[in-house]
């Protein structure tokens, strides 16, 4: 099997380039072509670049995990992110469709509108409240027009390897006295591990039964604020021997109506993962569980 993966350097990309390797040939490709085997071009913003690699490289399945993240700054290049999260996407569609390649894709919960306390489920209405939201949603969209697709939507993505919202908490915490963080935002944080061990998990089983083809929602058990997962961070920190000014008892809650951002976010961001985990046969861990290993990654301590 050969496998064409785009963003190889992001948090899931990284990640992915591990559980991916061993399904087949895997031809990473990041945005800047001299640094791509072949020269490959695999910058999302060139659209004929992308689909002469993928007519080059004649992959049996192609991943995507590059994308315009930036949620705040998408509000004001809103173009550059439709190019990003929809018509790159649509382009790997349509030429995975001609070669009768898999396309696997990962969208956002930032499709929904947020309300409600209910886990959203794949067929519930969508209602984007910003840019990146919305250019997720049309990528969805035109991701589907591949036959064998394979969508993950997924929640506050971490990975070791780079920033991440743990980082920061353990920088602030260790300057400051206390910190403040939105408590009416509800979702898990799941590992850019975790997915990638789905994602090939997915991979191999739906090449053997193309019906598993669709939109799952991918993300860790359980549910949490910003602030009980700035606390949680704080808790385990302490427990591994960091030195904090503020420990747990020392973030304060806030509601996202005091901490304005370009961005509209969500304020339910939780996922029903019932069709994954069934499909697939799957047991996702607690996001406590991914979130303490991250931990004990970066503190460097077993
Ligand atoms: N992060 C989250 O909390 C979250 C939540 C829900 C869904 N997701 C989705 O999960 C997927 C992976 O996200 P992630 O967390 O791994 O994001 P990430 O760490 O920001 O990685 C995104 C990657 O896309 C690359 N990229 C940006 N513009 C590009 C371009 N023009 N051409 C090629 N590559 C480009 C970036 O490269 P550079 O480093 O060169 O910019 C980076 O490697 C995305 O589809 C995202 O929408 C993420």
């Amino acid at each position: 099997m050969k496998i064409l993966l785009l963003g190889k350097d992001g948090q899931l990309g990284w990640e992915l380039q591990r559980s991916l390797s061993v399904l087949g040939e895997l031809v990473a490709l990041g945005r800047d072509a001299q640094s791509n085997p072949d020269q490959l071009r695999g910058d999302l913003s060139d659209l004929a670049g992308l689909a002469a690699t993928v007519r080059r490289v004649k992959p049996d399945v192609i991943v995507n995990a590059a994308a315009h993240t930036a949620v705040d700054k998408a509000e004001s290049e809103p173009e550059l992110a439709r190019t990003l999260n929809a018509l790159a996407p649509g382009v790997l569609a349509a030429e995975a469709q001609k070669l009768g390649a898999w396309l696997v894709h990962f969208s956002t919960d930032y499709v929904f509108d947020g309300s409600g306390q209910q886990p959203w489920r794949e067929l519930d209405a969508t209602g984007p409240l910003s840019v990146y939201g919305q250019t997720k949603l049309e990528g969805e969209r035109l991701v589907a027009v591949c036959a064998k697709h394979l969508i993950f939507r997924t929640s506050w993505v971490y990975a070791a390897r780079g920033g991440n919202f743990a980082k920061t908490m353990l920088r602030l915490a260790g300057d400051r006295d206390t910190l403040t963080v939105i408590d009416d935002q509800f979702g898990a944080p799941t590992s850019a591990e975790l997915l990638a061990d789905v994602t090939a998990h997915a991979i191999k089983k739906a090449m053997v039964q193309t019906e598993l083809a669709g939109l799952y929602h991918c993300v860790a058990s359980g549910e949490t604020t910003w602030h009980g997962y700035a606390r949680y961070v704080l808790a385990q920190a302490q427990a591994l021997g960091w030195s904090l000014k503020a420990g747990p008892e020392q973030v304060l809650p806030t509601p996202t109506a005091s901490y304005p951002t370009p961005a509209q976010r969500p304020l339910n961001s939780r996922l029903d993962t019932t069709r994954l985990q069934n499909t697939f046969g799957l047991t996702l861990p607690s996001w406590q569980q991914g979130v303490a290993r991250m931990l004990t990654e970066i503190t460097g301590k077993t």
